[in-house]
């Protein structure tokens, strides 16, 4: 079996089961689900986790980082933060054991091609980031600033005008704000200074100063406001179930 690599013996990994094995000095996740085996790289496309660390069902690998999840027979990216994705490899079954071929990467090697870590584009995305483009072009209608005193409701209501500019989702609904905190400004007994605690969904995401940017500005032309605060979190970590229902419907989770 020319460029098939012998991994592992069959009867090694239960089924259903997984492990990783090495190939070519590349560590590639190797799955068996009903008398199958699938590899796919060992690579979660939005931020690097080791996918073979994840939870298997049915065909499908929860990254144990954030949760996306990856058809195992294609490398599809089924779920957000992940959009692309990772590279699926040959499999056969001789002689008593697994042997994978390796395919080759795509001759696209920039950010976010096949097996690198990428924060969730949507440029060439599949249908997830689709529907997240589809439902901002039809939620774009802005609804006024609230006015009433400032607490953190108000303050949250106000976040919902910054949005992830690659999720095209509003950061209170994507579960990135974790507090608000509001106290009476020194200098000035009618103001008040803002403390945000926000998480990313990665801590490599590249929108992050894009983000911070726009929730000073959003909470600072307030004429109650004299001061905005950004502290960024990320202890717990972000996971996909701190999204609401409507975020997950403007992603087109289910
Ligand atoms: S690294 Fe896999 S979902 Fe974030």
């Amino acid at each position: 079996m020319q460029g098939f690599t012998r991994v592992i013996e069959v009867d090694e990994v239960p089924d259903p089961g997984k492990t990783l094995v090495e190939v070519e000095g590349e560590m590639i996740a190797l799955f068996h689900v009903g008398d199958a085996w699938y590899a796919l790289d060992d690579v979660c496309t939005h931020d690097g986790g080791p996918l073979a660390d994840g939870e298997l069902r049915d065909h499908k690998i929860s990254c144990p980082r954030h949760g996306a999840k990856f058809d195992i027979r294609t490398g599809a990216a089924l779920t957000m933060p992940a959009v692309r994705p990772t590279r699926s490899h040959e499999t056969a079954v001789q002689d008593g054991g697994v042997w994978v071929r390796l395919r080759a990467a795509p001759l696209d090697q920039g950010p976010g091609a096949l097996g690198q870590p990428t924060s969730i584009p949507s440029q060439t995305a599949p249908a997830v980031a689709a529907a997240a483009q589809e439902a901002v072009t039809t939620s774009r209608s802005p609804s006024p600033a609230p006015t009433g005193p400032l607490c953190e409701e108000t303050a949250r209501e106000i976040l919902k005008e910054v949005k992830d500019p690659e999720l095209f989702v509003n950061i209170v609904d994507l579960g990135l704000i974790y507090g608000v905190t509001i106290t009476p400004a020194e200098d000035d007994a009618a103001k008040h200074h803002v403390a945000i605690d926000m998480t990313m969904t990665s801590p490599a995401c590249p929108a992050g100063p894009q983000l911070i940017a726009d929730t000073k500005r959003a909470l600072g032309q307030r004429p109650d406001v004299a001061a905005v605060e950004v502290r960024i979190v990320m202890d717990p970590p972000w996971t996909p179930d701190r999204m609401t229902e409507a975020a997950r419907d403007q992603l087109g989770i289910f």
